[in-house]
């Protein structure tokens, strides 16, 4: 089954390649079937924006489409980024870093704890929507540290590295998408929906 990825973050689209096809599950991103469509996140969580850019993009192609709504949830700072982490300071991954660094320059190592969510919706041509969610706790660091992944990952602490220092397989065993692909691909399994996309389940 092959899905079309409805986002246009490169760094979400190599993640979900890397994940889902060692997993037998093809995936095609939105740029490389020409696609531009930029769905308003206007949903109150994670899974209500998955599920937005799910069926736009689903509705759109006539293809099943899956969508990561995801983000950053720091304890001290009552859970912001959230939902808004993409949009956060309004100037790209550096406008974002560099706002996190200052909100939490005061704040003590024990308190940096935060929580990177992943929430994963897909929607199939009649109807059928799957979803999976799954979280990577960790904690944010006082400086940027490394040049792998994407968005937050030089200053998203997993034990004495950043996720910026973490290889692709590293970061796939243990990241929030990685978890919530492998939950949403057992979801599927048992679903049992068609190899060759009909309309008709198995
Ligand atoms: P959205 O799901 O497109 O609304 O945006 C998610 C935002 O959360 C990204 O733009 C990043 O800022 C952040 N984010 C989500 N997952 C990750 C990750 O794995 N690494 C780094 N940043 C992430």
């Amino acid at each position: 089954m092959k899905f079309v990825i409805a986002t246009g973050n490169e760094g979400k689209v190599r993640e979900f390649k890397r994940i889902l096809e060692p997993m037998g599950f093809g995936a095609v991103s939105m740029k490389e079937l020409g696609l531009v469509l930029d769905v308003e996140e206007t949903g109150k969580t994670f899974s209500e924006n998955a599920y937005l850019k799910a069926e736009a993009v689903c509705r759109l192609t006539g293809l099943p489409a899956i969508a990561d709504d995801s983000g950053l949830c720091v304890d001290a700072l009552n859970g912001a980024p959230g939902v808004y982490s993409a949009r956060y300071s309004g100037q790209g991954d550096d406008g974002n870093n560099q706002k996190l660094l200052d909100e939490m320059a005061d704040v003590p190592p024990e308190k940096r704890t935060a929580r990177y969510v992943c929430a994963i919706c897909c929607c199939f041509p009649d109807g059928t929507r799957l979803t999976a969610q799954e979280s990577c706790e960790g904690a944010i660091g006082y400086e940027l540290s490394g040049e792998q992944g994407f968005g937050y990952d030089p200053l998203f602490y997993v034990g004495e590295r950043s996720f910026g220092q973490y290889s692709d397989e590293e970061k796939d065993a243990i990241s929030h998408r990685g978890k919530a692909l492998r939950l949403f691909c057992e979801t599927l399994k048992k679903h049992r929906i068609s190899d060759e996309w009909t309309g008709e389940k198995d």
